[in-house]
């Protein structure tokens, strides 16, 4: 396998990262500092970068949690409260989140210890539809819904164009699926404050084609191998509706 995605697998950094530690003698394969980064590196061999051992390329494992609300979405948390690694504890391979839910939002979280993938998820030109349903206070106009389509500024960020649809109505709360293209922090929160509502319950159902389904809060499955492949390439989707 190439350096530099034996480096990326590990999670130490992007294949493009990788290639800038190679070249400035990060990088060593046995004891011997190595500048390309498309060397061959075999299974026997022993990689170092910054000193530091890499595990073998582990097999890459992808999964999804069913995060339950009440739980961080990091490794360690120093107000101890409960994280999501909890829930995954009898993987063996070091796994972790690709971006994150905020403590009170449950549903899909993809977990994995391929960094490359992890990393190309999580860059703003990936442009893959997280899907969310909302619970927000109050009645969701047709005026409140074609601002969130056309995008709304959340402090200093505008938004791409949302899909958006009310699919329920319980008294004073309005049930309504959202589609967003970015990951900003507590960003679907932050739309529906842009105009005028406020979230009470929010739950991840989907990433691109990658649906929850009936997984349980607080369990995982490993994703499917056609589910990883949309992962990678997604199929292109851009009309504004559901
Ligand atoms: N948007 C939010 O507001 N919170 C999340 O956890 C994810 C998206």
């Amino acid at each position: 396998m190439r350096l530099n995605k034996y480096i990326a697998r590990a999670g130490i950094a992007s294949r493009r990262k990788a290639d800038e530690l190679t070249k400035n003698g990060e990088v060593k394969v046995n004891g011997l500092t190595v500048r390309e980064p498309g060397y061959d590196v075999r299974d026997e061999d022993a990689v170092e970068v910054s000193g530091r051992l890499v595990g073998r390329a582990d097999k890459p494992v992808y999964i999804m949690l069913n995060k339950p609300a009440g739980c961080v979405t990091t490794a360690k948390d120093d107000r101890k409260r409960p994280t999501v690694m909890d829930f995954t504890a009898d993987i063996e391979e070091r796994i972790f989140p690709v971006g994150r839910l905020d403590y009170a939002t449950s549903g899909l979280l993809i977990m994995t210890n391929d960094g490359e993938l992890a990393h190309a998820l999580t860059h703003p030109k990936h442009e893959i539809y997280k899907t969310y349903i909302a619970k927000v206070s109050g009645v969701i106009s047709d005026e409140k819904l074609a601002k969130l389509r056309r995008g709304v500024d959340i402090g200093g960020f505008v938004t791409s164009p949302a899909k958006v649809a009310v699919i329920g109505q319980a008294g004073r709360v309005a049930e309504v699926e959202i589609q967003i293209l970015e990951g900003r922090n507590r960003q679907v929160r932050k739309m529906f404050a842009a105009v005028g509502g406020s979230v009470v319950g929010l739950k991840r159902v989907a990433v691109g084609d990658i649906r929850l389904g009936r997984l349980k809060e607080g369990q995982y499955r490993k994703l499917r191998r056609e589910e990883v492949d949309c992962l990678i390439a997604p199929p292109s989707n851009n009309s504004n509706e559901i």
